[in-house]
């Protein structure tokens, strides 16, 4: 809880400090890599920092996580905490870097505010930060504390490398050691590091679809423009051996019996054939509603597996929205708003794709009747959005 004596510093100032963010964020940044240099190589994505989305997201959940403690003095905002926690331990984040990021971040707020930035600003802002960061660091260490081994990545050999949709490949890789596999829960995802053109690791996330036991196997499409995918796609063969870290992330199918919806556009299939194929091996009652948006047939990822599954669930459809004409059971981009969707009270959303598609579909999801509470997302980069209370709110 934020000390009576830092809540009026942070009340007057938070305005202030969420305003300064954006012209905060690069300054801290680049004192931070000068400083250490090696947290590009393997750590940070370089990517997510020229395009601008991590950087924000990181300095922006500290004033979300400010505001939160002034709403509610008594709680913390455990789904931001715990999407953090999570997307840290992917890449095996340990709690001795947390002094860096202040130093550095500290360092850009005061070089920022000058004079405003009295020792009562400071000394109230490390208090909300102190608070995070151990916040984090207690779950990140429960995280690690539930792997099966004690490593943050071990070598995996590439088995299988098969297209499976246009610009899309499968990846199945065999453990290359004898560390202990973590068991996933469908919907999690892992961290593969890449070496690039000039030699430093590039870490990326992808989602563990179904796989052989024992094998971890992912679903990559190719970004033209990304620095990792076109050497997945390229580069690595068969035989080759990748660090790969446990599996982690905490949007995993709710345990309920009510009836679920599960949509995805473009390449947000991944985690829905993860949920499908829990289901089915489950031998789920659950009445189920696949969304799917897509370019063409031709584009969808998973497309085979997907049909496979839903027609394996006694109470599971699919509707799908295609941009090419006559390839989809509606013309164009997701709109449910003239779709017949049973949902009540106890149905539960999941959505993966854009963030344009997401949010357009859960504001038609909640018009349908599902509580905001129910509607939840995988984000295939920096989560900006949980940051505003329009993802959240009931
Ligand atoms: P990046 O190098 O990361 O580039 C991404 C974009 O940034 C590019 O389009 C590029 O145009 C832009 N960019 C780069 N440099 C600059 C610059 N200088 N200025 C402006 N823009 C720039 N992907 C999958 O395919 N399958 C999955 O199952 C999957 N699951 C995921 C699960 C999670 C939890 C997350 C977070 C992500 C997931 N992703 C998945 C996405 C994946 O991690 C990568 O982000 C994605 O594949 C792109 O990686 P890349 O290295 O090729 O591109
Ligand atoms: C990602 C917050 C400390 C490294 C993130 C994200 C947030 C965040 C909000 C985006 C999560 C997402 O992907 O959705 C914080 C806060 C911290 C903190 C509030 C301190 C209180 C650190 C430290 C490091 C670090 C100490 C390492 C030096 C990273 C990395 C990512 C990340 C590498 C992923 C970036 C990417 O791939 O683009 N953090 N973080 N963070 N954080 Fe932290």
């Amino acid at each position: 809880m934020l000390s009576q004596k830092s809540r009026p510093v942070i009340e007057q100032t938070i305005g202030v400090i969420a305003e300064r963010i954006p012209a905060i964020t690069p300054e801290f940044y680049k004192s931070m890599f000068n400083a250490r240099p090696d947290l590009l190589d393997g750590m940070f994505s370089r990517s997510n920092q020229k395009n601008g989305t991590q950087p924000q997201a990181l300095a922006g959940s500290i004033a979300a996580f400010a505001s939160h403690l002034l709403n509610h003095p008594d709680s913390y905002p455990d789904e931001v905490l715990s999407r953090v926690a999570h997307k840290h331990a992917s890449l095996g984040l340990l709690p001795e870097e947390y002094p860096t990021v202040h130093e550095h971040l500290f360092g850009a707020i005061a070089a920022d505010l000058g004079d405003a930035a009295t020792p009562e600003v400071v000394a109230a802002w490390d208090e909300v930060y102190w608070l995070m960061a151990d916040a984090l660091i207690k779950l990140e260490k429960g995280l690690y504390g539930q792997q099966a081994n004690d490593v943050m990545f071990a070598p995996f050999r590439l088995v299988s490398k098969e297209d499976i949709a246009e610009g899309v490949v499968a990846f199945e890789f065999e453990p290359a050691d004898d560390t202990p596999l973590t068991r996933s829960i469908p919907g999690q995802y892992v961290t593969i590091q890449v070496k690039v053109k000039d030699g430093i690791r590039q870490p990326r996330q992808f989602t563990l679809v179904p796989s052989q036991e024992g094998h971890r196997r992912v679903v990559i499409r190719k970004d033209p423009h990304g620095e990792v995918t076109p050497i997945l796609h390229e580069d690595i063969n068969e035989g080759d051996v990748l660090e790969i870290s446990n599996p982690y992330g905490d949007v995993v199918l709710d345990e309920g019996h009510g009836s679920l919806v599960l949509a995805s556009a473009g390449i947000g299939t991944t985690p829905i054939v993860a949920f499908l194929d829990r289901l089915a091996k489950e031998g789920s009652q659950r009445k189920v509603t696949v969304l799917h948006a897509d370019h063409s047939k031709e584009r969808w990822p998973g497309r085979q597996i997907m049909e496979r599954l839903v027609d394996s669930l006694p109470n599971a459809t699919m509707i799908t929205w295609m941009e090419t004409p006559g390839e989809g059971d509606h013309e164009g981009f997701m709109n449910i708003a003239d779709v017949d969707l049973d949902v009540d009270e106890d149905t539960n959303a999941f959505m993966c794709g854009p963030l344009p598609f997401m949010k357009a579909l859960r504001s038609q999801l909640i018009e349908k009747g599902v509580p905001g509470r129910n509607i939840h997302y995988e984000i295939f980069g920096p989560d900006q959005w949980m940051l505003h209370d329009e993802a959240r709110a009931a």
